[in-house]
């Protein structure tokens, strides 16, 4: 959740780090560092908090150097202190780190025993006390980062300095991602391709396990074994990404006016228009086949997964087992070596979504990653990599990376109900006309809804609790609205199926509490209705998220009615998502919070 790099140069290279960082800064930005090599010796600057402290830092007083690492921390062990942040000193060794060292209290107590000085709380100080200790017991550097990984366990992407050698960085993966960035007589190393841009886009990334060993003119990659290996060069798009704001006040708004285009290039990839068909997906699997799908992920991407399993099962008659990643990995799941499983991942990194993927592998599964990074580690130990095609993310709040997954989704739902004769050649043609009409039903959408929202945005930062209600796939809706809501403005939601409403949260209700109600006129929509009765009965405030029809059927007095245009259920999900996210986004812009950065959050979560 951290983000690292390095870089070995020819010229001063602490500008260049925190250039780099900067395009790490979504991984987490409790804390921020840079060191380098002056004169024999290591130096380092370190600020608490985000990155432009560490800036001001380097402002006043500038760090020479053309070798160097840098970090921005998302803490996990130790306060987000200047003290506790990377780079971590010990005896001529700094360490740069991304990940979790497990056993770091038993190397640490093992550590103090044999006479260390631990000046921080962080997990990431053993790495450095033990290579210090190496180096102390003679070892030469090579060696001493080779016993040093043999000693530790958990994940980690690492890059090291010794100050006696101002001409190499060492570096090391197992778990969080490293990319090793081909210069000329310049090699660097970040966390992913998009921090190297400005430098290269010649990359190889290491795989788990491997160490590697940076000089001005290139690098070598070892095994734990110690044997030399290669990993292939490759030419990286992530140049061409514009990271910038637009004309807009946050990416997050940047992101959520993306989508009407973010979603027309993921149709593009998964649709003939012409022939209003999906197209045949990638091998790897075959989804007339498959018994049935597992399907995990983390967060936003889980409630994705949630409504895709409603459309596989609905439309390819498909059995769908679900759960959140970090319960799957554990849960001892029966599977079937027959069926295929579905890990969604906008960074392709998080954790817990990798070790499930690695857990279905293991039981002879047939992997798919529905990703945004098809560099990443999710993508490249997949069967099928389905990319969302949804650009770079910025803002931590997933907004069209969540609408592309969707779109992705419903599209293999239709291609599995096509392959196993659930759906005809009509009803296929039928629901990819509905997809074709993504594109223009949201940009209109976006175009009309502002001021209603805003209006009502105003009123809801006024609140300390929020219900979201909503059933069939507005059920998973109705939980990424309260996910939404909860992280970026810091306002307590819970997203219910409205059915559960009288099975417990009924109790909540009062004139204090709104409770947004997301109900399209479809089929379930006089189910709904009952529940807003029931909430109305109480005394609580509806904001009721419909169409034009269900505005005219319900009776019902409500705070807000918000009016969406008529749409197919399939691809409500997405239309609905507008609102909800654009909700979001307003409540935070009146309560002043930080949207793009909201706190202790990380786009990333290459931990547990
Ligand atoms: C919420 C959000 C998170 C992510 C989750 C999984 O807005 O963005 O809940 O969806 O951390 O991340 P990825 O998709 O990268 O696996």
């Amino acid at each position: 959740m951290c983000g690292i790099v390095g870089i070995v140069g020819n010229q001063p290279v602490a500008g260049r780090l925190v250039d780099a960082l900067k395009r790490l800064e979504y991984r987490g930005y409790d804390s921020a560092g840079v060191a380098t090599i002056v004169d024999g010796a290591l130096a380092r600057r370190r600020a608490e908090g985000k990155l432009f402290n560490l800036e001001k830092r380097l402002a006043e007083e500038p760090l020479a150097g053309t070798i160097g690492i840098a970090h921005t921390r998302w803490a996990t062990h130790g306060a987000p202190t200047e003290g506790n942040a990377h780079p971590h000193f010990v005896d001529g060794v700094a360490v740069v780190h991304n990940g979790i060292i497990e056993n770091f209290s038993e190397l640490k107590d093992e550590l103090i025993a044999d006479g260390a000085t631990f000046s921080t709380q962080t997990d990431t100080e053993v790495v450095a006390q033990l290579l210090a200790k190496y180096r102390r017991d003679g070892l030469g550097r090579r060696e001493a980062m080779h016993a040093m990984l043999r000693r530790v366990t958990g994940a980690y992407a690492l890059a090291v300095i010794f100050a006696d050698d101002p001409s190499t960085i060492m570096a090391a993966r197992s778990g969080p991602p490293l990319a090793i960035g081909h210069g000329h007589g310049e090699m660097f190393l970040g966390s992913d391709a998009i921090a190297l841009a400005p430098f290269t886009n010649e990359i190889s990334y290491l795989v788990d396990g491997d160490w590697a060993i940076l000089g001005r003119d290139g690098a070598h990659i070892f095994d734990m074994d110690g044997n030399r290996v290669e990993r292939p060069k490759q030419v990286s798009s992530a140049a061409a990404y514009l990271i910038d704001k637009g004309n807009h006040r946050h990416f997050m708004e940047k992101e959520i006016h993306e989508q009407p285009e973010a979603i027309s290039h993921a149709l593009g990839h998964y649709v003939d228009f012409l022939e209003h068909a999906v197209r045949p997906v990638a091998g790897g699997i075959d989804f007339a086949k498959v018994p049935s799908l597992a399907i995990s992920a983390c967060g936003t991407a889980y409630l994705a997964g949630l409504v895709g399993k409603y459309w596989f099962e609905r439309y390819a008659r498909l059995p769908v087992e679900i759960d959140v990643a970090s319960e799957f990995r554990y849960r001892e799941i029966p599977l079937n070596p027959e069926s295929a499983a579905l890990f969604i991942s906008q960074s392709g990194e998080t954790a817990d979504t990798l070790a499930s993927l690695r857990y279905c592998k293991e039981h002879g599964l047939k992997i798919g990653a529905v990703v945004n990074t098809r560099e990443s580690s999710i993508a490249r130990e997949s069967d099928a990599v389905f990319p969302i095609l949804a650009g770079p993310e910025i803002g931590v709040a997933s907004t069209k990376a969540f609408t592309c997954q969707l779109t992705v989704l419903a599209a293999l739902a239709i291609g599995a109900g096509k392959a196993r004769g659930t759906l005809t050649a009509a009803d296929e043609k039928a629901l990819v006309r509905h997809l074709a009409e993504m594109p223009r039903v949201m940009a209109g959408v976006l175009n009309t809804i502002q001021p209603s929202i805003e209006q009502l945005a105003r009123d809801l930062s006024k609140c300390k609790d929020v219900l979201y209600l909503g059933r069939g796939t507005s059920y998973p809706l109705a939980m990424e609205g309260a996910l939404k809501l909860k992280e970026i403005s810091y306002i307590h939601a819970e997203g219910y199926a409205a059915g559960e409403l009288k099975h417990g949260p009924i109790a909540l209700i009062d004139e204090n509490m709104p409770v947004i109600v997301i109900a399209p006129h479809d089929r379930f929509f006089e189910k709904t209705v009952s529940n807003m009765q029931e909430v109305a009965a109480r005394g609580g405030r509806i904001i009721f998220i419909t169409d034009a029809k269900g505005a005219a059927a319900s009776k019902l007095e409500t705070m807000a009615t918000i009016v969406l245009p008529d749409v197919d259920e399939v691809i409500a999900p997405m239309i609905y998502s507008l609102p909800i996210q654009l909700l979001a986004y307003h409540t935070a812009v009146f309560m002043g919070t930080d949207v793009d950065q909201p706190r202790n959050l990380a786009k990333s979560v290459t931990v547990e």
